[in-house]
């Protein structure tokens, strides 16, 4: 365990940039690995999730060479993997083990996956359920829980799945394993959500067609075994990890900061629109497409905010985001209501009652639904905090805290930012370099 403790330090001030998107890194690896010759990729995130994915993807038989600051994936082509001689370990990352499970679910060996103990407390079954009807078999523990051994189908079978629940992770696990099924295998999903692996399997020269269906929705289908290409690939700054800044920026009174070269695909910026809607003052600049995704330069300055309703459908726009936003929240004025947000209980740890019980001991009134939140903000004077808040081995459960101890009366102590490595290396050092005060703890 690593505890951390933030103590009170405004104005936060400069120009930074953050590390790669952790989901397009994943992709990038995973795609790549599925293509056949190389694929150079720049701005990876070299943090432990997606480090995780880089050494299954060696373990499944494909050769990944660090070149500068490149990373070049040697892909054998659809349908070329090879039977890993151990256990995939996934560490803290579902979305490791869940595209993983899609890509090796048309191959024709034993793949076994592990993980840390979060990980192996998360929900399975959602991709377990289409990719059984692909042909796969399954194993787990009970409840559908890692470890979890896969035999991928010999004979795969093409299908039309319709997302029970929002899910890029699920969606992105049939396609993947779609790409080595004779025919074509379709995914329709009511609510959309990130649309990376969509995009790049594209860049990578597969047929795929996405249409817009009612009420918001979408089907995608993916014509399988045709040959993917291996490409070059740049990733974006994370949107995902430039948001803890970006709110400690807002709620610590005086600052400015400019966060460059950030991702703003629009299924991931629910979060700017309800800090825009929250009053927040935040700017885009320097818009540009970097390869596949637009990017933006973020200007924000500190300001008051006010408390919104978040709407349902927003959320998956936004699902990361909620440890953060629920900061916000407890610093602006008046009630955030957040609904429809049961999703966050299956993260890497139960998010809906990790934020309750924090912002509880930080000195905020909450209440807490089975998917609802209510925060009621601290009406324009600093939030107490002065909490150990433990983080039950969540990444953003302890950066958000982090960046409530910013502007609070008192410090906010983390009892583990261990797991802050797992998504966002160089937290502590980069928000220190803003101006903020975040060291171990004794
Ligand atoms: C991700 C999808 C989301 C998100 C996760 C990354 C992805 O999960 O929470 O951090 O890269 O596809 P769900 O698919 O469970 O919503």
């Amino acid at each position: 365990m690593t505890p951390m403790v933030s103590s009170p330090a405004c104005p936060l001030a400069g120009a930074i940039t953050v590390p790669g998107d952790k989901s397009i890194s994943h992709r990038a690896l995973i795609l790549g690995a599925s293509a056949m010759g190389v694929s150079r990729i720049r701005g990876l995130l070299e943090a432990e999730d997606v480090l995780a994915t880089l050494a299954a993807i060696r373990r499944l038989g494909v050769k990944v060479e660090a070149a500068g600051s490149e990373w070049q994936v040697h892909g054998p082509g659809v349908g070329g993997l090879a039977e890993p001689t151990g256990a995939l370990d996934l560490g803290n990352s579902g979305t490791g083990v869940r595209l993983l499970a899609g890509l090796v679910a048309t191959h024709s060996f034993v793949s076994f996956f592990i993980g840390d103990d979060s990980l192996s407390a998360r929900p399975m079954k959602r991709v377990m359920d289409p990719l059984d009807q692909i042909g796969a078999s399954f194993w787990t523990r009970s409840g559908g829980r890692l470890p979890m051994a896969v035999r991928g189908a010999a004979d795969p079978l093409p299908i039309t799945y319709r997302l029970p629940v929002a899910s890029a992770q699920v969606k992105s696990a049939v396609l993947l394993a779609g790409l080595n099924v004779p025919g074509t295998t379709t995914v329709i999903e009511p609510q959309p959500t990130r649309d990376h692996t969509e995009r790049m399997l594209r860049h990578f020269g597969a047929e795929i067609e996405v249409e817009d269906i009612d009420a918001g929705g979408r089907r995608i289908s993916l014509a399988g075994q045709q040959e993917l290409l291996g490409r070059d690939l740049v990733v974006p700054g994370d949107l995902s990890s430039a948001a803890f800044p970006l709110v400690a920026a807002l709620v610590c009174p005086g600052s400015r900061l400019t966060l460059r070269n950030i991702g703003i695909n629009p299924l991931r910026t629910g979060l700017l629109t309800t800090l825009r809607e929250m009053g927040a003052r935040l700017s885009l600049t320097n818009e540009r497409q970097a390869g596949l995704e637009p990017v933006a330069d973020i200007v924000v300055e500190s300001g008051p905010l006010r408390g919104v309703s978040v709407p349902a459908r927003r959320v998956p726009a936004m699902i990361d985001e909620f440890p953060i936003l629920a900061v916000a929240a407890a610093y602006a004025e008046g009630v955030t209501r957040m609904t429809g947000i049961g999703e966050l209980r299956v993260k890497e740890s139960d998010r809906l009652s990790a934020m309750a019980r924090g912002l509880t001991a930080c000195g905020i009134v909450v209440e807490e639904g089975e998917d609802w939140l209510d925060i009621v903000g601290a009406q324009g004077s600093p939030p107490l905090g002065g909490a150990k808040v433990p983080t039950g081995m969540d990444h953003r459960m302890a950066m958000a805290f982090l960046v409530f101890g910013c502007a609070s009366q008192r410090p906010v102590e983390v009892d583990d930012a261990g797991p802050i490595g797992t998504s966002f290396p160089g937290f502590a050092d980069l928000m220190n370099g803003i101006g903020a005060r975040i060291e171990n703890a004794q």
